[in-house]
């Protein structure tokens, strides 16, 4: 095998790590801001506090800044090689269902990124004290934030999105780590699309919630 491609197998390898990683936060999140949800600000508040301070939880802020970090990287790195290689306007011959999600994989993720760098400005950057706000009171912020409905709107749009990123990147990642089975891959798809719609539509459950009913 060509050290070229090897190199790209890899890149591959580890980027399918850093996004199953990404992918087993995103409900430990979920449950956290389904707190939101309640009338008394105090568990949301204690759990941020907890996720914010409990030592073990550093190194696992640490893991995930990371992985975040080398998937977009990687993920970039590899749709630019991909289209270095196959030029723009290339139409491919394969219609399934994955291509079809496969296609759009860099710009779902990009709108995933532009969503992260609003809800790092909103969040993370006031918990390391870089942006005004109080980070004893992520509770208040978050409710205040879906009071604005431009913020929902955003909000909604990159969870569908999101969405779309997850149902092909849970089944993706399976294949690139090689445990493709004639019987597991069927399941680990359905897995995939149940999972893409749950989490999707947990977190616009909270932003529906907080905006039109609270
Ligand atoms: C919560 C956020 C995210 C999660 C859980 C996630 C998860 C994943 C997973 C598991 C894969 C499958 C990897 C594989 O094909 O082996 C994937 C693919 C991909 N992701 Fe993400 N991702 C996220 C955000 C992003 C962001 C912000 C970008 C930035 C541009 C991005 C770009 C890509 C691209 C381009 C692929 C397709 C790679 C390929 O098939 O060649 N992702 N994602």
């Amino acid at each position: 095998m060509s050290k070229v491609l090897f190199a790209s197998i890899s890149k591959k390898f580890v980027m399918a790590l850093a996004g199953l990683f990404l992918l087993t936060f995103l409900p430990v999140h979920l449950i956290i801001n389904l707190m939101l949800l309640k009338s008394d600000p105090a568990s949301f508040n204690e759990a941020a506090h907890f996720m914010a301070t409990f030592p073990p939880v550093k190194i696992f802020e640490v893991v995930l800044i990371a992985s975040i970090l080398i998937h977009v990287t990687y993920g970039i790195y590899l749709q630019i090689s991909n289209w270095l290689v196959r030029p723009v306007g290339y139409v491919s011959g394969n219609k399934s269902e994955t291509s079809f999600f496969s296609r759009f994989m860099i710009w779902t993720g990009a709108t995933v990124l532009t969503f992260l760098v609003l809800h790092f400005f909103n969040f993370y950057f006031v918990k390391l004290g870089l942006v005004d706000g109080d980070p004893e009171d992520f509770y208040s912020m978050a409710h205040n934030l879906f009071k604005i409905p431009a913020y929902n709107y955003i909000y909604l749009s990159c969870f569908i999105l999101l969405g779309f990123h997850l149902f092909h990147a849970f089944s993706s990642a399976f294949q690139t780590l090689g445990l493709n089975h004639r019987i597991w891959t069927p399941v680990v798809k359905k897995v995939a699309l149940f999972y893409a719609i749950l989490i999707p539509a947990g977190f616009g459950l909270i932003s529906v919630t907080l905006w039109l009913f609270r």
